[in-house]
């Protein structure tokens, strides 16, 4: 048996016996727990630190194998699972009433899933089961997308991690929900509006990215440690010079250095939106990790296929109006640092 082969084995008898394992989806890797589990899946909200009511993700083989968890399948459900799965979309359907309380909480509805990635296939074959699963990382954080990421954000407060191929597409899947006479897209993803609206036949409604909702609070979701701002190129010299009042910033620029930059650290980031999402986690990982006070993202194009990026980095992104407050309480701190 190939190294792979026997970590998958291992990791189905981890999930037999109610354990909780990383592994790699074509989105980013999740932490999996038996669905008919009830202990395992509490445990995953310890792993994560997730609040009880966030409902979680169920990943199933095909989609024959909705019927035990849906309470009726709608045609529409049918026609976006016959173009998109197994792939990269999650639909919201109305959840058969007793099934899957112990994950879906007090909704009336079920996230579900079909992924392609092989590792995950294999894994709710091999089980025999679906697996709940959301993304490997601490509430808040930024989803892993490689086994290190799971490792350094959950360390032993799981089972084991699946090291396998990777996640081709770097950000989580598509949500739409189908519970309501409209489809409304719930996450945007690398399938986009236009591809559902297609494959559905009808207009669909896109829900606004929710967080920064309150000035000076700081980001809920997919954050990395150190604050980020997205700058347009044409600012960003401007923004380091004038703004940055001696702060580091590390910045990912969509292209090369400029030979006068007073960035801290620069990093190019891939050009085509699809190689971009894919390395887009990890590359804001190392950012992160390079000491700088400030990430500062070079705003990508306003095309639909940057729509999922654009949310994700806005879900990232320390509010605007924080930002000056910000530079000028860090500024304070290296003054201070520097006088010891
Ligand atoms: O790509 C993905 O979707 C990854 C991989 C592992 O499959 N999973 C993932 O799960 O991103 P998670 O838990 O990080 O994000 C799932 C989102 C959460 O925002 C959750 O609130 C929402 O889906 N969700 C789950 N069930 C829902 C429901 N019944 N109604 C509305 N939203 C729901
Ligand atoms: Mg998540």
């Amino acid at each position: 048996m190939g190294r792979l082969e026997e970590q998958i084995s291992r990791g189905i008898q981890c999930l037999r016996r109610g354990g909780i394992i990383g592994f790699p989806t074509e989105t980013v890797f999740g932490l999996g727990a038996d669905a008919a589990n009830a202990n395992a899946i509490a445990r995953i909200y310890e792993a994560k630190s997730r609040p009880r009511e966030h409902p979680l993700i169920l990943h199933l083989g095909e989609l024959r194998d909705l019927e035990r968890w849906v309470h009726e399948v709608p045609t529409s459900a049918e026609s976006l699972a016959n173009k998109f799965w197994p792939g990269p979309l999650t639909m919201i359907l109305k959840a058969e009433p007793n099934q899957g309380r112990e994950f879906r909480g007090d909704n009336n509805s079920v996230a579900v899933r079909v992924p392609a990635h092989p590792v995950a296939q294999a894994l709710i074959r091999g089980l025999g089961n679906g697996i709940v699963a959301p993304s490997a990382n601490r509430f808040g954080r930024l989803s892993p997308t490689t086994a290190q990421h799971v490792s350094d954000e959950l360390g032993e407060k799981i089972d084991m991690v699946i090291e396998g191929p990777t996640c081709p597409i770097g950000i989580e899947s598509t949500i739409v929900d189908l519970t309501e006479k409209v489809p409304v897209i719930l996450r945007p993803g690398h399938i986009d509006e236009k591809q559902i609206s297609q494959a559905l036949g009808q207009e669909v409604l896109t829900v606004e990215s929710k967080t920064n909702k309150a000035p000076g609070s700081y980001p809920v979701h997919y954050a990395p440690n150190t604050p980020l701002t997205v700058l347009y190129r044409d600012d960003m010299e401007k923004f380091l010079h004038n703004d940055a009042n001696g702060i580091s910033v590390a910045v990912l620029g969509r292209s090369k250095r400029p030979y006068f930059s007073s960035a801290a650290v620069w990093q190019v980031a891939p050009f085509s939106p699809a190689a971009y999402a894919q390395n887009l986690y990890g590359l804001l990982r190392r950012l992160d990790h390079s000491g700088c006070d400030l990430i500062a993202v070079e705003e990508p194009p306003h095309r639909m296929s940057w729509f999922a990026i654009h949310d994700r980095l806005k879900k990232s992104s320390i509010p605007k109006i924080a930002l000056a407050e910000f530079i000028k309480s860090q500024s304070r701190n290296n003054l201070n640092h520097d006088q010891i």
